[in-house]
């Protein structure tokens, strides 16, 4: 796994990151111990089905960190942590993230997306007044690129003034929580900072999106439930890739601003699910079934499947200086690897409650 190197030459933050059990954040919370080994990171996670403790055991137990399981809707819990920790900056990955489980069950989406972001919002926009404005206080918001729609095979990328038109339940709500967060900046000056991100890909990725799983089914020797007609197009970026830019965000990124991060990588479905088969046909000693291709399933296709994302991350690159550094070639076989190495990880997760949401999605009565 790639590794972030230290920086010791700015003063320590005290860091709250929502959501950092799961893919994204849990990713984050290690880039930044490895980055600012003296800031003091507590991260705030309900542990839904999607958050995972296992993944920080290697943090627990460092004077540095704290873990606290908890609801971002619980107001007074966050009053209290931002209160008690002194936190100046706090990193909101929490949510509901996958657009399967938001068709068939939006209510959780709108509580936690909005009603949750909101929430901390709120208890941030107290805590900041309370310390008289402080301008080194950020809040980071990060979202996705889902909020800007689908594109036709000839438009242009999204930029960061590219109208919302979200079309799944997942990506409407993640647009409110982002409308409140622009709200925040402009009405009361609380400085709030927003991300809109590709599809993430790497380490620690639960098993029911799309590389997970693929790789998964393909070491079980299980079929590869591709949607449609596998045309459909996505910008993957690798998660480390998105880390370094957040983490770009926070410290040269302006209040009130909006920055679109994308890997520069469009890849259709079907042609990611073969690259996946030949590595892992190439990387894994023992296969039920090779090759692996012969696995590839074209099933229902997704109720309102957007049939592409492409993210322009002009903005982030020419004011920040941020830019992707890993191929799609090299962060999936990096990925293959990982899987390879870590089914102590991934293998727990296959639970009951995923085979029955499993079977809701890929075997609908
Ligand atoms: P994830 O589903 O893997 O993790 C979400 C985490 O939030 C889990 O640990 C879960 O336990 C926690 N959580 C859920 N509800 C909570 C609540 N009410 N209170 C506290 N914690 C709660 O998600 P991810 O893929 O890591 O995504 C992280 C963020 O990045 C999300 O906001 C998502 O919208 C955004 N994003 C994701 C992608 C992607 O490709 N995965 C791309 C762009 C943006
Ligand atoms: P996903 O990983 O769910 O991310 P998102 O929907 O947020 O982009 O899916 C990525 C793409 O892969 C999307 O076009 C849907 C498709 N897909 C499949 O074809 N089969 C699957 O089993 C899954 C989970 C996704």
């Amino acid at each position: 796994m790639t590794h972030s190197q230290p920086d010791s030459s700015r003063a320590p933050r005290r860091i709250v990151i929502t959501g950092g059990a799961g893919f994204i954040g849990s990713n984050f919370v290690h880039h930044w111990c490895e980055r600012y080994p003296s800031d003091r990171v507590v991260v705030l996670d309900a542990l839904t089905y999607a958050g995972n403790r296992a993944t920080l055991a290697t943090l627990e137990g460092r004077d540095t960190f704290r873990f606290v399981e908890g609801d971002i809707c619980d107001r007074a819990l966050i009053d209290r942590l931002l209160a008690e920790e002194s936190i100046d900056t706090v990193a909101h990955f929490a949510a509901e993230s996958h657009v399967d489980r938001s068709i068939i069950g939006p209510g959780a989406f709108v509580q936690t997306n909005v009603v949750g972001t909101f929430t901390l919002l709120e208890a941030f926009r107290q805590h900041w007044l309370s310390h008289n404005q402080n301008e080194d206080y950020r809040f980071l918001h990060v979202s996705t690129d889902e909020v800007y729609g689908s594109l036709g095979p000839d438009d242009p990328a999204f930029s960061e003034t590219t109208p919302y038109s979200p079309n799944s339940p997942y990506s409407a709500s993640k647009a409110g929580s982002d409308h409140l967060a622009r709200a925040y900046y402009h009405t009361y000056n609380v400085p709030t900072l927003i991300t809109n991100c590709s599809n993430n890909y790497g380490p620690y990725h639960f098993p029911e999106k799309l590389i997970p799983l693929m790789c998964i089914n393909i070491l079980l020797g299980k079929p590869l439930p591709v949607y449609g007609d596998g045309q459909n197009i996505r910008d993957w970026l690798y998660v480390r890739d998105h880390c370094s830019a957040l983490d770009t965000v926070i410290h040269k990124g302006q209040p009130g601003e909006t920055y679109n991060v994308g890997g520069n990588n469009e890849v259709k479905n079907l042609d990611l699910v073969q690259m996946l088969c030949d590595t892992m046909d190439e990387l894994a000693p023992d296969l039920p079934v090779r090759p692996s291709k012969d696995l590839i399933t074209f099933v229902k296709d997704r109720a309102g499947h957007d049939r592409r994302y492409a993210i322009d991350a002009t903005k982030i690159k020419t004011e920040l200086g941020w830019t992707p550094a890993t191929t799609v070639e090299a962060g999936l076989r990096q990925t293959v690897e990982w899987y390879l190495a870590h089914e102590d990880w991934w293998k727990p997760l296959l639970s009951q409650e995923y085979q029955d949401y499993y079977k809701k999605v890929y075997a609908p009565a």
